[in-house]
C-alpha cells in the first residue's frame, strides 16, 4: 500500500490540541526524521477526507518495516494472542504477555501511532481497573494509547481514563473478546442493530475517544457511524467509508496459513517464502552444500 501522500511537519502544533479539535500540525512524513503522528493528525485526516493506514505489529522488525513504509498507526493487538502465542482466540492472553510486545513496537517505531490493545479482563471491572491498565501500557509498555472494546456501556470508563491522560480508541462491532456472548465470529450492526451500533459510536466519542473502530459492520452502518460521530473512524470488515483501514499483519501478508476472512486482502505470501526458503535450507544442509567456502572462516 502506498503510503499517505501527507504534508511536512516542520512546524509542531503551537498548542497541544485535546484530542480532535484544535490547531493542528500536519502528519509527520514517512521517511524524515522528527515528529511522531498523533492522535490530532487522525483528526486531520477525518477532517479534510485524508484515509490513514494500520497494522497491527508485535515486535521489532515488523514494527520498523511498517513504520518506515508509512503506516500511521500501529496496533499492538490482542491478536497476538492467536497470532504470536499459539492460542486460539485472543481470550487468555494477559497483559504481563503483551507489555513486552508494546515495548518492542514502541523501541522500534520512530513516526506511527503506538495502540495497545487492553487484553480480556484487563478493563471491565471499573474505570479504575481500565485507568490502572492503561497508565501500566502507556509507562511500562511505553504505548501511545490504548484500545478498549465494548459499547456505551464503557463510556464511563473511557471518560474516566481520557481524564487520567490514556488516549483511548474504542473498538465496537463484532468484538473478538465478547466472542462467546456474541455467538462466534458473526457481523455485527445488521438492519435495526444499526441504531444501537450508531449510539454506541456516539456515546463512546462523547466520552473522549479520539477514534472509533469498527470490526464486521455492513458498509452502510459504518457509514452512518462516521457521518454520525466526529471522531475518525477504522474499519476492518466495514467497507470503505471509515477514515482507516486496519489488518493483522500476518494476514495482510499471507503468513497465517487456513481461511482468511472475506475482509483480508493478502498482498503478499509470505508464508509460501519462508516455506521455499526453509526446505532450501534444510536440502543445502543435507547435501553439505550450505555452509560453502564463502561462508566459513
Ligand atoms: O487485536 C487486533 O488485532 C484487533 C484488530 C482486529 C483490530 O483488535
Amino acid at each position: 500500500m502506498a503510503p499517505t501522500s501527507i504534508p511536512d511537519d516542520s512546524t509542531p502544533a503551537e498548542t497541544p490540541a485535546p484530542y480532535g479539535t484544535g490547531p493542528t500540525a500536519a502528519a509527520p512524513t514517512p521517511g524524515k526524521p522528527g515528529g511522531r503522528v498523533r492522535t490530532h493528525h487522525l483528526q486531520q485526516f477525518k477532517n479534510q477526507g485524508q484515509k490513514f493506514a494500520m497494522l497491527t505489529a508485535y515486535e521489532q522488525y515488523s514494527a520498523e518495516i511498517f513504520d518506515a513504509a508509512g503506516i500511521e498507526v500501529l496496533l499492538v493487538g490482542d491478536s497476538a494472542s492467536n497470532n504470536v502465542f499459539g492460542n486460539e482466540t485472543s481470550l487468555p492472553v494477559t497483559v504481563d504477555e503483551l507489555l513486552p510486545l508494546c515495548r518492542a513496537v514502541s523501541r522500534s517505531a520512530n513516526r506511527a501511532l503506538v495502540v495497545a490493545d487492553l487484553p480480556f479482563g484487563s478493563y471491565e471491572v471499573s474505570p479504575q481497573q481500565g485507568i490502572a491498565t492503561g497508565v501500566r501500557f502507556l509507562k511500562e509498555g511505553r504505548a501511545h494509547a490504548v484500545k478498549i472494546e465494548g459499547g456505551a456501556f464503557y463510556a464511563e470508563t473511557v471518560r474516566a481514563m481520557v481524564q487520567a491522560g490514556v488516549p483511548v480508541m474504542a473498538h465496537i462491532g463484532f468484538t473478538p473478546q465478547s466472542e462467546h456472548v456474541l455467538g462466534g465470529y458473526r457481523v455485527q450492526g445488521r438492519g435495526e442493530d444499526a441504531d444501537r451500533l450508531i449510539a454506541d459510536a456516539v456515546a463512546l466519542a462523547d466520552a473522549g475517544a479520539f477514534a472509533v473502530l469498527m470490526e464486521m459492520v455492513p458498509q452502510a452502518t459504518a457509514a452512518a457511524v462516521d457521518a454520525a460521530v466526529g471522531v475518525p473512524t477504522v474499519g476492518i470488515g466495514a467497507g470503505n467509508a471509515t477514515t482507516g483501514q486496519v489488518l493483522v499483519w500476518q494476514d495482510m501478508v499471507g503468513l497465517r496459513g487456513g481461511k482468511m476472512a472475506k475482509f483480508v486482502k493478502q498482498y503478499a505470501d509470505i508464508r509460501s517464502t519462508l516455506h521455499s526458503a526453509a526446505q532450501e535450507f534444510s536440502a543445502e544442509v543435507k547435501s553439505g552444500t550450505f555452509p560453502g567456502p564463502e561462508h566459513s572462516f
